[in-house]
């Protein structure tokens, strides 16, 4: 991977934990942003969303202060998704939110609403359109109209398709303001690269904003992550490796085994878009503990919200949000700014690492004393509770003899004894080890 992507995504890597919006006409169906794939709809079927589309309750400042008190430092909305509906006022089509009942900019306003709460401001852009004619249709591998006997023969202009959607990009990239990232979805088949004329869409993004940050799917998707791996990438390989709806067992490497800056997006129940009967929502501590597992490989963990057909974030999402708010208003010291920590996993939890501040997140309660696995005893300066700056009981009980080499704490006053975890969703504790002459402290 090369430096300019490095000193590129430095203040992606930094902030670690951002928010997805999927917001669109699909909310009125509310079974998910794939549905007109999935019932097969035709556009003029499809349009009566559109029609529809009223959202009353669309207030991007809540949106963004939500995100900014649940810890998260950027924000990322569906500019347009497959259905190739556009929130924003583009000139080059009608199917636009301008022309729904809501009548103006929805992006304008969210941009504005992620800088006035000192978010970065990151746009979503499908490169797949199913409303526009010369996508290509039969037997494309998603396409509504994938099985329509109609189209087999039908002649479509796609350098057309294609004009039109790097004139959209285009509008994008100069009408909002400063963007920090972009996230272009998805590639597939031989729907990827240079299909996209990348090379070209890439270097126009980039003359008019040279520092935004764009992810791989140009050239893949959640099931490739393309030559951002390789020790060339592509011009158009991205800045960050997508892995979707899971943590990549071991973090993620080029073939040089450098690490590559990447950003693992999960949804908070299983869908993306709203979905009025998904109930199946992760928990707080979940998605506290994932979180955590993202920043010890490495990564950054972009968590999805789909407001509903009025613009409000379904209130269990705000209730999960708040409460991982909490934590990381006491805890997020332990995320911002924290990479791998070159320890093995210990088996209650993590390590994160800053600097030269281990963090340690005990997830599981011991029995007894904790270890703190690979830090000598001798090597410890303080060990601290981040939630309150509290002392952790580092005193040794008469059973910990057979161990001398590992350090121990305990999380009440008698280190024999057994306590629950203060916070049991993650506690954390902030390891300060002493200066040593020419070696890293604690390692
Ligand atoms: C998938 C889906 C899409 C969603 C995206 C988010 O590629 O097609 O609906 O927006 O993942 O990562």
């Amino acid at each position: 991977m090369n430096q300019e992507i490095r000193t590129r995504t430095k203040w992606f890597m930094e902030d670690r934990f951002g928010m997805f919006i999927h917001w669109g006409l699909y909310a009125i169906p509310a079974s998910g942003e794939w549905v007109m794939s999935e019932r097969r709809m035709t556009v003029e079927e499809y349009e009566a969303y559109f029609r529809a589309f009223d959202p009353v309750d669309y207030d991007p400042k809540a949106w963004a202060r939500l995100a900014r008190e649940a810890g998260m430092k950027y924000m990322v909305l569906t500019a347009k998704h497959h259905d190739g509906f556009c929130l924003f006022d583009s000139a080059f089509t009608d199917y636009k939110a301008t022309n729904t009942k809501a009548g103006r900019d929805l992006v304008r306003e969210f941009t504005d609403a992620c800088r006035a709460e000192g978010l970065k401001v990151g746009l979503y852009f499908s490169l797949i359109d199913w409303h526009h004619p010369d996508f290509p249709k039969y037997k494309d591998r998603q396409h509504p109209m994938r099985d329509c006997e109609k189209y087999r023969d039908e002649k479509i202009d796609f350098d057309r398709y294609l004009d039109y959607m790097h004139g959209q990009v285009k509008e994008l990239v100069t009408g909002y303001g400063k963007l920090d990232l972009l996230w272009f979805d998805f590639s597939y088949d031989d729907m990827a690269g240079e299909k996209w004329r990348a090379t070209e869409l890439i270097d126009m993004v980039r003359s008019h904003q040279p520092d935004v940050i764009i992810d791989n799917r140009l050239e893949g998707a959640g099931d490739n992550f393309g030559s951002i791996l390789s020790a060339n990438p592509l011009p158009y390989s991205g800045d960050f490796a997508s892995p979707e709806q899971i943590i990549p067992p071991e973090g993620i490497r080029d073939e040089l085994g450098e690490p590559v800056p990447w950003e693992l997006c999960a949804t908070m129940n299983n869908h993306w878009g709203y979905c009025n009967f998904d109930y199946l929502y992760k928990s707080p501590g979940l998605i506290i503990r994932k979180l955590v597992e993202c920043v010890s490989k490495g990564g950054n963990m972009i968590l999805n919200v789909g407001p509903d057909a009025r613009g409000r974030i379904p209130k269990e999402s705000v209730r999960i949000l708040k409460e991982i708010g909490e934590w990381m208003d006491k805890n997020g010291e332990s995320i911002y700014e924290n990479t791998i920590c070159p320890l093995p996993k210990p088996e209650w939890g993590r390590y994160t690492k800053k600097g030269d501040v281990i963090y340690a997140h005990v997830m599981d309660a011991p029995l007894g004393a904790l270890p703190l696995y690979g830090i000598a005893p001798e090597t410890v300066e303080r060990v601290t509770y981040v939630a309150d700056g509290s002392e952790v009981n580092r005193q040794r009980g008469w059973n910990t003899a057979q161990y001398p080499d590992i350090s121990f704490v305990s999380f009440g006053e008698d280190s024999v004894f057994t306590y629950p975890l203060p916070d049991e969703r993650d506690t954390v504790l902030k390891i300060e080890c002493k200066k040593r002459e020419g070696r890293k402290p604690c390692l």
